[in-house]
């Protein structure tokens, strides 16, 4: 694999080679060699919009592996001056830089510079709305980690699913990987414009029902307040995720799950987020390791 895109450019035995290795990495200790190894290799992250946990993670997954991080900080970079983002890139691929790790508002910017480069690499760090893939990749070693029957699980995802990359990268990801039920819980204007896998509805009672596995979604405040005419209050009162409606309504031992970063009070609730049932900070563990796999699966040291 050159490049680290998108769900759809992997097939299944590259799913379960990447969670091995990353379960791998999480509870194996490895040589000293072993990092020397990667020591040859820098990656930078080119971030065009905010992060916290994929910016971090992806970094220290780098560091874990003896790596070299260059650091790219926007507002004191050449792009003020009006250079433009291919030129940024083809400078670094002239330092020799290997593995750029991209986020960008564009959808699939990832891929038009990937296709720039004839050696170096490109991870899809998050593509606008499109997808967001080494997210689905972790959260499905979360649930694995729970859960070992894929094909036995009901899967409800809840929140601005239209809007979301990780709802389409969960989406590609659980019917590649053959997930048994999934259900999209969301006010009709937010349902995925395009489902191949999985339905809809706007019954948050319905979607909970029985759910092994609850993705809580972040809200956009602005969309419910510009765009989409909804209203906070009433959204919160239909689709919040709260402790007592998982009691009430999921499976006794449903396991929830939230990307991040969370908008508490809003598509999650404090007792739910901070709860035993709560994985949330288990996804973030995990996506150091998937981010060793990712690289591993790039560089092949
Ligand atoms: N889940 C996720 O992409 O979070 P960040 O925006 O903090 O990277």
């Amino acid at each position: 694999m050159q490049h680290f895109l998108d769900i759809t450019q992997l097939s299944t035995d590259e799913v379960f080679h990447l969670l091995k290795r990353a379960a791998f990495f999480k509870h194996a200790t490895y040589p000293l060699q072993y990092r020397m190894e990667y020591a040859k290799f820098s990656t930078i992250n080119l971030f065009y919009e905010h992060s916290t946990r994929t910016r971090l993670s992806f970094e220290l997954a780098a560091k874990k592996l003896g790596m070299s991080v260059l650091q790219f900080d926007l507002d004191q970079s050449s792009l003020s001056k009006g250079e433009t983002i291919e030129d940024t890139m083809n400078t670094l691929v002239a330092m020799g830089v290997d593995v750029f790790v991209i986020r960008h508002r564009d959808d699939y910017l990832p891929q038009h510079l990937a296709s720039l480069c004839e050696h170096a690499h490109v991870i899809n760090a998050g593509d606008g709305q499109h997808a967001h893939p080494s997210q689905a990749l972790l959260d499905l070693m979360t649930i694995l980690e729970h859960k070992n029957d894929l094909g036995a699980l009901k899967i409800t995802i809840v929140g601005d699913v239209k809007h979301s990359r990780v709802a389409n990268s969960l989406q590609q990801l659980f019917a590649l990987m053959g997930v048994g039920e999934l259900v999209f819980v969301a006010p009709d204007i937010w349902w995925p414009c395009d489902i191949q896998f999985g339905k809809a509805t706007t019954s948050l009672q319905e979607g909970l029902s029985k759910a092994d596995v609850v993705i809580c979604l972040r809200v956009q405040k602005e969309r419910l307040t510009n765009a989409d005419h909804l209203d906070l209050d009433d959204y919160c009162s239909h689709f919040q995720v709260t402790n007592a409606c998982l009691k009430q309504w999921a499976k006794k031992d449903a396991i929830v799950m939230h990307p991040g970063p969370i908008n508490r009070g809003v598509e999650i609730d404090d007792a739910l987020a901070d709860g035993a049932q709560s994985c949330i900070l288990q996804q973030v563990h995990n996506g150091v390791f998937m981010r060793m796999a990712i690289f591993e699966s790039l560089l092949h040291a």
